[in-house]
C-alpha cells in the first residue's frame, strides 16, 4: 500500500489569520487533540513580527504548554535569526524558512527582497542545522502571486535547489491563493522533481477556487508523497489578499482512504478536532468531507 504523510498546519496557517485570535488555551488544547488523531507533523505556530501577524504573538507559551509526543514533530515558522533564537528557546524541534519568487510578495510578507529573504533563509538554516534542528523550506506563490500573476516554474524550481542546497530536508511549495489548476500543477512539479527529486517535496495548497484537491490527485501522480493539510479548511496568509484556507484535512483523507492510500491518520479523530477548534471560532469547518459525516452521523 503507499504512504502519505499528512503534514498538518491548521494550528499555525490555520490561525494566523484569524481577525479574532484563538484564545492560548484553546490553541494548546487543539494541538493536543491533534497529537491524539495519528499526525506525525503539527505545525504550531511562528516566531514571526507580532506586529506583522499578531494571531502568533502567543507560539512561546504554546510550545511550552502543549503535550508533546516523541513521534511527533511541531514546526514554527522562523523567518530571521531572531525567529530562531525564539524556536530554539522554546525548544522546537524544526524551524521553518520561507521564501518566493516574487518580488512584491517577498517585500509585502516579509519586507525583505527575494535575495534578502534567500539569504536570512541561509544563515537560519546554517544556525538551526548547528543547533540540531530540522529546517523545512516553503516557497510561497509557486503558480500564482497576487500582486506579479502568473510565476514561471523554472524560478519556483530554482528557488527550491537553492533551499535543498543550503540544508532544507524539505520543500514545501505553496499555492498560497489557491488559483493553480492541475495542468499548471503538474507544470510546476515537474521542474521541481527534475532539480531536487520528488522526495524532497511537499505541497500545500490553498482551496480558493476549489482546485486543490484535484491538484492534489495531478501530484499523486507525480509521485508527490508529503501533504500540508489543515483541519476543516482554516486558514490563509494575511499578506495574500482573499487566499482562502488549506485544504481540509478530511477532504485529503477521505479521498486518500478512498484511494486505498495509507496516511496512519484517523479521520474521525480528526473530525472531533475540526469541531473543537471552529466551536471556538464560532463558525462551521468549510470542509464538505466534515459536514457529510456530521448529517450522517445526525441521520443516525
Ligand atoms: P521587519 O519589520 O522588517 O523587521 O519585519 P526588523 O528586522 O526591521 O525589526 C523590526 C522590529 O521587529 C524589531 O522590534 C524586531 O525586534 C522585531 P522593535 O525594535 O521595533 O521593537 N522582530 C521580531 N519580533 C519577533 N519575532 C521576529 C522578529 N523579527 C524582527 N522573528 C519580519 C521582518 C520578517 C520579521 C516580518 O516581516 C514578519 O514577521 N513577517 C512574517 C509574515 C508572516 O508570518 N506571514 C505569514 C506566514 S507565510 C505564509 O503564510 C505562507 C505559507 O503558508 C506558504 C503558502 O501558503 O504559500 C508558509
Ligand atoms: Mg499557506
Amino acid at each position: 500500500m503507499t504512504e502519505i504523510s499528512i503534514y498538518e498546519v491548521g494550528p499555525r496557517d490555520g490561525l494566523q489569520n484569524e481577525n479574532i485570535p484563538l484564545d492560548t488555551n484553546e490553541k494548546i488544547s487543539f494541538i493536543n487533540l491533534l497529537s491524539e488523531t495519528g499526525l506525525k507533523f503539527i505545525e504550531s505556530g511562528a516566531f514571526v513580527s507580532p506586529k506583522w501577524v499578531p494571531a502568533m504573538a502567543d507560539s512561546n507559551i504554546v510550545l511550552t504548554k502543549i503535550k508533546r509526543k516523541e513521534d511527533i514533530m511541531y514546526p514554527v515558522l522562523t523567518p530571521n535569526i531572531k525567529g530562531l533564537d525564539d524556536a530554539l528557546k522554546y525548544n522546537a524541534d524544526t524551524a521553518c524558512v520561507f521564501t518566493t519568487p516574487s518580488e512584491s510578495f517577498s517585500k509585502k510578507n516579509t519586507n525583505c527582497s527575494v535575495n534578502e529573504a534567500l539569504a536570512r533563509a541561509r544563515e537560519v538554516t546554517k544556525e538551526a542545522l548547528l543547533k540540531g534542528m530540522k529546517v523545512r523550506g516553503y516557497i510561497s506563490t509557486v503558480m500564482f502571486c497576487p500582486y506579479e500573476n502568473e510565476i514561471e516554474p523554472l524560478k519556483v524550481a530554482k528557488l527550491a535547489e537553492e533551499l535543498v542546497k543550503m540544508g532544507c530536508y524539505e520543500i514545501s511549495l505553496g499555492d498560497t491563493i489557491g488559483s493553480g489548476t492541475p495542468l499548471k500543477t503538474k507544470q510546476m512539479i515537474k521542474a521541481c522533481k527534475e532539480a531536487v527529486g520528488i522526495e524532497k517535496l511537499a505541497i500545500h495548497f490553498h482551496d480558493t477556487y476549489g482546485q486543490a484537491l484535484a491538484n492534489i490527485l495531478a501530484s499523486l501522480e507525480l509521485d508527490i508523497k508529503v501533504i500540508d493539510t489543515s483541519v476543516g479548511g482554516l486558514g490563509g496568509c494575511p499578506y495574500a489578499p482573499g487566499a482562502k484556507g488549506n485544504v481540509a484535512t478530511e477532504d485529503v483523507l477521505f479521498m486518500l482512504n478512498g484511494m486505498g492510500v495509507s496516511t496512519g491518520v484517523d479521520l474521525d479523530k480528526i473530525c472531533d478536532a475540526s469541531k473543537f477548534v471552529f466551536s471556538k471560532l464560532g463558525r462551521t469547518p468549510s470542509s464538505r468531507v466534515y459536514s457529510a459525516i456530521e448529517a450522517k452521523n445526525n441521520r443516525n
